[in-house]
């Protein structure tokens, strides 16, 4: 007879057995995903340093940019907007929220020998911060940062916080407008104004950048703009936090 107590002794053997191999194949499992996901941000980090060495390269700085990553635009996006402006030669850029990417358009503005940019910013000091920069970089002839404070207005019906635009160039249409600004927390859908009030001022063919485009906010914006406008030809890039490109076509 085989005793009882070798029998437990056997059973609690297999089961410790049995819940070790199964935490095993957890790690296992976890492992895989962790060198996934470091494979997965090796493989973003580079891109992103290719897209950095690339801005150095087509807009030939003597000096270095303020910083690309947190707040500013990630070089991928730069370098997007950098490669359209060097191509298109847009005469008049409007660019929502100041910053790294006020001093790559105004570096395209200088290399292409015409254009200027004209960005609005609601935070002071962060105006002064991109002026500094510009004067840094001798690019203070080539963009303007206009202190544009965020106000209360009405946009079909509902209000938003915008930029007062009064200081923008009045009769000229927009070549090309950057839009990485209000921030996400002023309001919901923060971005969405600047459809409303900026595209109707857009010369044929100019064309529209929004950063950020993998947020719900920027996806629902993109959505609301193609019902609204649908002369703005849409197209998503593939930019770390996502981007968008937004062409105007206005029909014959
Ligand atoms: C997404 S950031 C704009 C970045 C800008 N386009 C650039 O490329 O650097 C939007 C706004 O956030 C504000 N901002 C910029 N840097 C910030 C920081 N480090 N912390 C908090 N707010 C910041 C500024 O008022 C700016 O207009």
């Amino acid at each position: 007879m085989f005793p009882l107590t070798s029998f437990l002794s056997i059973a609690a053997i297999l089961l410790l057995c049995a819940y070790t191999l199964h935490k095993v194949r957890l790690i296992h499992l976890l492992l895989h995903d962790v060198r996934d996901q470091s494979q997965r941000e090796n493989a973003g980090l580079f891109r992103q340093l290719e897209a950095l060495q690339g801005l150095y390269t087509e807009l030939g700085l003597k000096r270095s940019l303020p910083d690309t990553r947190g707040w500013a635009a990630s070089p991928d996006f730069l370098l997007e907007m950098a490669r359209h402006a060097l191509s298109e030669r847009p005469q008049l850029v409007v660019e929502c929220s100041s910053g790294t990417s006020t001093l790559v358009l105004a570096r395209c503005m200088q290399i292409n020998g015409a254009g200027k940019v004209y960005s609005l910013e609601h935070d002071p000091a962060y105006a002064r911060q991109a002026r500094q920069q510009l004067a840094r970089h001798g690019l203070s002839d080539w963009a303007e940062v206009l202190d544009a404070p965020l106000a209360a207005q009405d946009f079909g019906g509902s209000t938003w916080p915008w930029y007062v635009t009064d200081g923008l160039p009045g009769g000229a249409d927009i070549d090309m407008l950057a839009i990485d600004g209000p921030p996400q927390a002023t309001r919901a859908l923060a971005r969405y104004p600047a459809g409303p009030a900026l595209f109707g001022r857009l010369s044929p063919g100019a064309a529209v950048f929004l950063d950020d485009a993998r947020r719900p906010d920027e996806q629902e914006i993109l959505r609301r703009w193609a019902l609204q406008f649908p002369e703005m030809e849409q197209r998503q890039l593939n930019c770390e936090k996502g981007a968008a490109v937004l062409h105007y076509r206005p029909r014959a």
